[in-house]
């Protein structure tokens, strides 16, 4: 069976718009297609992440105890996320790359979330896949996929259908340097994903036609990046 890694961001998870119904929806999506791929998930903090680490540099705490903070909320949405899988996943979010594997052995879809501080659970998707040999990623993001510009702030902003690992890596600029950055995909992953030459698919998480197609290799609303 294939395995596919979906990089699900707390912005699609809960951004606090009819989420359990979202959730709902999204764990029959997964219980479906996860006949077809062995699917890993890694959910990202989103907005209650953001908050903790906000309000934790508000208060002059160290950006490493701030990513501490956001790990802990992206292992919250990871065992929302399970518990709304009822039986098909593990409970526990997995903690290494190693125990996810294994866990791929015996649970239709696994659950990951943050692991260390430093990096954003992209990362963590991206050095996923090398581990499992993934033969895709799904980057589900709030917006349907790379665009020239902030469609969130720019009307006139043009979807890319297609884009290089190159041109990937252009756009996500340099490295992680402060907890909660808001990029399309983390930077570092983005070196390993092209380094693998791992096809990255960006879709919109609550698209949920596209999120299917992007998850079994059809075509897709969003961007393919090769
Ligand atoms: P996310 O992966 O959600 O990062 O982790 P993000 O890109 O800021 O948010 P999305 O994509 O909109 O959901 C939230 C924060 O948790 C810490 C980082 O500070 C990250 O920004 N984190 C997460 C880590 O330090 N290590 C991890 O492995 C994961």
């Amino acid at each position: 069976m294939e395995k596919v890694v979906v990089s699900l961001g707390g912005s699609v998870l809960v951004p606090g718009d009819d989420d359990a119904r979202y959730l709902r929806d999204l764990a029959a999506l997964f219980r479906d297609v996860s006949t077809r791929v062995k699917l890993f998930v890694v959910t990202g903090g989103g907005r209650i992440a953001r908050y903790y680490i906000e309000t934790g540099r508000a208060l002059g705490i160290g950006e490493r105890t701030l990513d501490e903070f956001g790990i802990a909320v992206t292992r919250l949405n990871a065992r929302l996320l399970a518990a709304a899988l009822n039986g098909r996943a593990n409970r526990e979010p997995a903690k290494t790359y190693a125990e996810a594997a294994a866990l791929g052995r015996r649970h239709a879809i696994v659950v990951m979330a943050g692991t260390r501080p430093g990096h954003t659970t992209d990362r963590v998707s991206a050095s996923l896949a090398r581990f499992v040999h993934a033969a895709r990623i799904v980057n589900a993001t709030s917006v349907a996929g790379v665009h020239t510009t902030d469609p969130k702030k720019d009307p006139t902003a043009r979807l890319l259908e297609r884009m290089t690992f190159r041109e990937l890596i252009d756009l996500a600029g340099k490295r992680h340097t402060v907890a909660g950055p808001s990029i399309v995909f983390d930077p570092v992953a983005a070196r390993v994903v092209a380094r693998d030459r791992t096809p990255l698919n960006v879709v919109a998480g609550r698209d949920l036609k596209a999120l299917r197609s992007a998850i079994l290799g059809d075509p897709f609303r969003g961007t393919l990046v090769v």
